[in-house]
């Protein structure tokens, strides 16, 4: 937490990723990520499940401890998935503590504006660090009508503000801002004094963070990336090529060659071949 405090207050961006798993959490900390985030996106990128509205509390524990155990000094978050937080500040504060205690990361993340302070000021006031996250808020996607840019009205932005101030009276020590124009998220980062992590909120927020399969390019050819994805990297075509080519040579006999295979003294050899050859003929 002061690591990320002083990063603010230096006005150094503060860099997060997901990553869902031991292998994709290892990754981030080697490349030196600030925060790990346990996203509820795992649902569909990790999962195969259509939204974030499927995955429960449990799946999400199972993940959080995979990536615990890969992250060394990485700030690690995980997401309270839908249906762990919103039926009040009790539920919150019990589904954290089991984010805490189970999961093995040291803060929790939620969705939601002025309506969820009560839960965020329950779960703070227990010394459970909460990220808040507004804007863009896919677990109420049916509510938003999809995936939409937030905060694009003068009323909007308005609400927007409200909700951050509101978020950060309640504890939040830094709040995520998803899907908001630029312009917005750099005034509400400026009105604030904790930490601002933009996606899709353009250069004027504190840190940023984005998707992992997004950013890496690990997804099969044809997928929706949003707007504000960078791809970095072709993860999927590396790995089609690699599995494609051991597929072939599985098939040729030209994997596993000589050096992929143990030796064996030649004179046992012999003499395994010898006793083999005096067993008794296969009826
Ligand atoms: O679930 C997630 O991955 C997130 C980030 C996109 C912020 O909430």
């Amino acid at each position: 937490m002061q690591t990320l405090r002083n990063l603010y207050k230096k006005g150094e961006p503060i860099t997060m990723l997901t990553a869902y798993d031991f292998p994709s959490a290892h990754v981030a900390e080697a490349a030196g990520m600030d925060m790990i985030l346990v996203g509820d996106s795992l649902a569909m990128v990790t999962l195969g499940m259509q939204d974030t509205s499927e995955v429960t509390l449990d799946d999400m524990l199972l993940h959080c401890r995979s990536v615990a155990r890969a992250a060394q000094s990485a700030f690690t978050v995980s997401d309270l998935p839908m249906g762990s937080y919103e039926v009040s500040p009790e539920q919150a504060l019990q589904s954290a503590i089991r984010i805490i205690k189970e999961g093995r990361v040291q803060g929790i993340k939620l969705e939601g504006g002025e309506e969820m302070a009560p839960a965020i000021k329950r779960i703070t006031t227990a010394g459970i660090p909460v990220v808040g996250h507004i804007g863009l808020t896919p677990q109420r996607q049916n509510a938003l009508g999809g995936f939409r840019v937030q905060g694009k009205s003068t009323a909007g932005a308005l609400k927007l503000l409200k909700d951050a101030l509101a978020v950060q009276e309640a504890g939040a020590f830094m709040i995520v801002i998803e899907a908001v124009p630029a312009e917005i998220a750099k005034i509400v980062t400026e009105k604030l004094s904790v930490p601002t992590i933009g996606i899709g909120a353009g250069n004027g927020c504190s840190g940023q963070v984005l998707v992992q399969v997004d950013m890496a390019g690990n997804f099969p050819p044809g997928r929706f990336l949003p707007k504000f994805v960078k791809q970095y990297a072709n993860v999927w075509d590396e790995a089609l090529r690699a599995i494609q080519q051991y597929r072939e040579e599985v098939k040729s006999r030209a994997y596993p060659a000589e050096q992929h295979t143990y030796p064996m003294p030649e004179e046992e050899l012999v003499e395994f071949r010898k006793a083999v050859d005096e067993m008794p003929e296969k009826k």
